[in-house]
């Protein structure tokens, strides 16, 4: 199952992604970052944008792919993931912005009609992805209703990068970004597949607050259901969730986690 680490707060929780992808990029200044956008990972870049200026990090070399995508919206729309990602962590990290990826890049606020462009993007991603030697580490938020990425409940947990309905409550959850109106939150995404996150090396997934608390406890300690797709990282041989008191409440072994925690070996990191 994935290591639960059970922090503080996200600053916390930022240190502790941020000193292992620092360190992975220092063994390997190619590294292939797996971006996701939301709140919940904004502390983790931000702790990884301070130690690369302190150790002086050269992240010159680093490539990223983002995770999802709005459909229907320009790629300069504020709020869409390619312009998010630039702003929260190529801009602070001081990435090579023509290294780094948005699964909607090819399609530039492409209508949901042009199905043969919108169909062929989602494989030409996976393939960008694969010919990049595979993502390292893969940075996750979870929805409040087990999305990640933006397969909402019921995707396969073998699918590909590909297109997706927002589920109503991801649109209504999401609307903060757009004025408060669900009207203006896009319908549709294209979003890496559960199987295609399960490929990365190594998965890390934040979640904080209370209302995280259910999907936390379904990913972690319930079954490995279409229905909670977070829980397929119970799949993958490496993975690490990051949450914070408010989001583990609902946890059965937290004392468990926390004594293995505990006594983990510094030079394992995470
Ligand atoms: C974002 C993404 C989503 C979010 C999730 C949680 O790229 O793929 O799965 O991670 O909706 O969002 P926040 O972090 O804003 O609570």
């Amino acid at each position: 199952m994935a290591e639960v680490i059970i922090v503080k707060d996200q600053e916390e929780a930022g240190a502790v992604y941020g000193r292992a992808v620092a360190d992975l990029i220092k063994a390997k200044p190619d590294a292939v970052l797996g971006l996701a956008t939301g709140s919940s990972p904004l502390a983790a870049y931000r702790a990884l944008a301070r130690i690369i200026h302190d150790e002086h990090v050269d992240v010159s070399h680093v490539r990223g792919f983002a995770l999802d995508e709005y459909l229907g919206i320009p790629l300069d729309h504020p709020q869409s993931y390619h312009s998010t990602i630039r702003r929260t962590v190529v801009e602070p990290l001081g990435m090579d912005p023509n290294l780094v990826y948005a699964p909607g890049d090819l399609l530039d606020g492409a209508p949901l009609s042009d199905g043969k462009r919108i169909a062929q993007a989602g494989p030409a991603y996976d393939r960008a992805i694969e010919k990049a030697g595979g993502i390292d580490v893969q940075i996750l938020g979870i929805g409040t209703d087990g999305h990640v990425g933006f397969n909402e409940p019921g995707s396969s947990l073998a699918s590909g990068t590909r297109v997706k309905t927002l589920a109503e409550q991801t649109r209504i959850d999401n609307a903060r970004f757009f004025d408060d109106d669900i009207d203006k939150v896009p319908t549709h995404c294209i979003t890496q597949g559960i199987g295609t996150i399960l490929k990365a090396h190594h998965l890390v997934l934040l979640a904080f607050g209370s209302g995280k608390a259910k999907a936390v406890a379904e990913t972690v300690e319930g079954g490995v259901s279409a229905f909670c797709p977070a829980s397929a990282l119970q799949l993958h041989p490496h993975a690490t969730i990051i949450i914070d008191e408010a989001a583990a409440s609902r946890l059965c072994h937290k004392a468990y986690y926390r004594y293995v925690y505990l006594h983990k070996p510094q030079w394992q990191g995470i």
